[in-house]
């Protein structure tokens, strides 16, 4: 009797567990190539919903997922996990919002920040925090390491805030309905027009066909660390944006895009009025004669555009050359897909060409080993901050049409750095006053470019204004750290 019982029980649950292999359970839209080609492979564990166009709604098991992604170093497919049926198939009909032309207008205005900036990106940083990244074993979204990998991000994120005396960012963990692993979003606000936002990202969850040992050192711990070193070098300049910007680490990226949909949706529904957005997903190998190379699929072509004239303006010649091209990745690769498809405009500048991309991701090898050094990330660090620089710009308190682009201040050393080369008047003073609006220097301006220390000031806010004469100056907010 006993001996049946224990029968019956191994039969039970060897019949559970083969029936738990082959139940469906991920609802998502993948190119219908590849979900044809996926039912072929898998017949019994992936359905087809819906087709439509080069698109199609599947239903498949969580097996069928894994091998898709262990393909994806042979050809790349990859799917967008939806929440039910209905979500799947309303993807597939969902069309992409019209985008206003004044959201458009890119400027190039800034060059003594930028310039400032790009010497200030240190490819040391990145590769510590790549290694650091690395270091987790895996950051694969649900497993409980996962939600101590985001902890972890936003105290350095706070700490690097605070590092530099900004009291103007916060940090905040971003909870999801289809995963436990939460993202990780810091926010610049805005000191002009605080309702505009300019988004960077990149994922913090990685994957491999062994989760417990999934490094994702270039897929996406090279994303992450480079969008920090490029906002660690925007503080370090006291960099004051006019518009909002946010950094953002997604969760749960590798299994389907899960982070980013929701948070995008999320703004989407809110009608949060988001600029654009720039992906940064595997940015230290470097498999192409070219530096970068900008998807052009699933991307605004605008935004690409911008992306590539910045290149053209700052980076086409001497120490920070970057070099770039365009090749497509076929499908919504990475999470600029999920703010693509809630009609916001995105762009997602890339290693390598596709095909010649790491082929170790998705891997127990995907360590910084590979590549040894983060100077192919550096670059892309550069371009980030060269984006965000320019499509958030610098503070402005009073205006002068003509002047007020030509002043650049930043701090940097224990010294306030100026440069008015670009000013059609002369200016005779600066004067800083403090957050309580005591003046608490003055001092003539001799020369076009200058600099009076600040070693003597506490940290905080300070009004750096220039003055011409009695009726014009121009006024510009400094972060002394
Ligand atoms: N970093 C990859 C995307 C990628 C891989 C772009 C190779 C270009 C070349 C990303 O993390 C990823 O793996 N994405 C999934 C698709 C996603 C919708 C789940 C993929 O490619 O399978
Ligand atoms: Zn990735």
């Amino acid at each position: 009797m006993k001996k049946l019982h224990l029968i019956t029980l191994v039969v039970l649950l060897l019949s559970f567990n083969s029936f738990a292999q082959e139940t469906k359970s991920i609802y998502a839209t993948m190119s219908l190539s590849d979900a044809l080609e996926l039912k072929k492979d898998l017949p019994d564990e992936v359905e087809i919903l819906e087709k439509r166009r080069n698109e199609a709604a599947v239903y498949f098991t969580d097996h069928a997922g894994h091998y898709l992604h262990d393909k994806v170093l042979v050809h790349g497919p990859g799917y967008i996990f939806k929440n039910s049926e209905e979500d799947a198939i309303a993807a597939l009909y969902k069309e992409a919002k019209e985008i206003p032309a004044n959201k458009m207008a890119f400027t190039i205005t800034e060059d003594v920040l930028v310039n400032a900036a790009l010497d200030l990106v240190n490819t040391q940083n990145i590769e510590d925090h790549i290694l650091e990244l690395e270091g987790y074993g895996t950051r694969y979204h649900a497993f409980p390491i996962a939600i101590d990998v985001a902890n972890d991000l936003k105290d350095k994120w706070e700490a690097m805030a605070s590092l530099y005396g900004r009291t103007d960012v916060s940090v905040r963990l971003y909870n999801h309905t289809n995963t436990n692993m939460p993202s990780v979003i810091m926010t610049i606000e805005g000191d002009v027009t605080p309702d505009e936002f300019v988004i960077v990202g990149g994922h913090l969850d990685s994957t491999s066909w062994d989760d417990n040992d999934a490094p994702g050192a270039d897929d996406d711990a090279s994303g992450i660390a480079t969008m920090t070193e490029s906002v660690r070098a925007l503080f370090e300049l006291g960099f004051v944006p006019n518009r909002t910007i946010e950094v953002m680490a997604y969760a749960a990226e590798e299994v389907g895009l899960v982070g980013s949909a929701e948070i995008a949706e999320e703004y989407a529904d809110n009608n949060v009025d988001v600029i654009s957005v720039v992906q940064f997903d595997m940015t230290n190998y470097n498999g192409s004669a070219i530096d970068v190379s900008f998807i052009s699929d699933y991307t605004n072509g605008t935004l690409n555009s911008f992306l590539m004239e910045l290149i053209d303006h700052y980076n086409s010649d001497g120490v920070h050359t970057i070099t770039y091209g365009t090749s497509l990745c076929n499908y919504g690769c990475s999470d600029h897909a999920s703010w693509t498809s809630e009609g916001y405009m995105a762009a997602f500048p890339f290693e390598a060409n596709f095909g010649q991309h790491n082929s170790n991701i998705h891997s127990p090898d995907d360590t910084f080993s590979v590549s040894g050094t983060a100077d192919h990330a550096a670059k892309f660090s550069k371009l980030c901050a060269e984006y965000l620089i320019e499509s958030a710009k610098s503070n402005v308190l009073s205006v002068d049409d003509i002047l007020v682009n030509a002043v650049a201040v930043f701090t940097q050393n224990g010294q306030l750095i100026y440069n008015l080369e670009a000013a059609s008047r002369d200016f005779t003073s600066i004067i800083l006053y403090d957050i309580q609006g005591k003046k608490v220097l003055e001092a003539p301006i001799i020369s076009k470019t200058g600099n009076v220390s600040t070693q003597s000031f506490s940290k905080g806010v300070y009004v750096a204004t220039f003055v011409v004469d009695s009726e014009t100056s121009v006024s510009k907010k400094v972060i002394i750290k």
